[in-house]
């Protein structure tokens, strides 16, 4: 979780209630949950058969809540 949350550069907050994190009322957290079983089925389909380093959040995201599509992308604000 903490390097989940360095790897998008945000807090817990982002995606859980802090006064119960188990809860599911956040969207972050929703599409967080599926963006972890896409890397898993990436890492699990392809980069292990490939015998290639695993990804993780960070390869696409570097520090960002939305990592840049094109090189002509401008970085977006921050959200919180
Ligand atoms: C980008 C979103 C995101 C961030 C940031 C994040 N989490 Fe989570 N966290 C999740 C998701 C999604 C789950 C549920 C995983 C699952 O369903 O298996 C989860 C699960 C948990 C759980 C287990 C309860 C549950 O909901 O299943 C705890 C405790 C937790 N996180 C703590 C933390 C802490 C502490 C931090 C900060 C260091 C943190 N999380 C940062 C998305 C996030
Ligand atoms: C293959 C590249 C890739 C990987 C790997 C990846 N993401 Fe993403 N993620 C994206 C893209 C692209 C977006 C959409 C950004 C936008 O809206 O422009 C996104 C969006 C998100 C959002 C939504 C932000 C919002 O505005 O609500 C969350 C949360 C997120 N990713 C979490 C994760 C987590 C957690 C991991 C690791 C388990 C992860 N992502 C791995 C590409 C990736």
């Amino acid at each position: 979780m903490k390097g989940m949350a360095k790897d998008l550069g945000v807090k817990c907050s982002y995606c859980h209630n802090m006064k119960n994190k188990s809860l599911d009322e956040i969207q972050h957290k929703f599409i967080a949950r599926d963006m972890m079983s896409m890397v898993k089925q990436i890492n699990e389909d392809f980069m292990t058969p490939m015998k290639v380093d695993a990804i993780t959040c960070w390869t696409c995201h570097r520090g960002s809540t939305a990592p840049p599509h094109s090189i002509d992308d401008k970085p977006k604000p921050h959200e919180h």
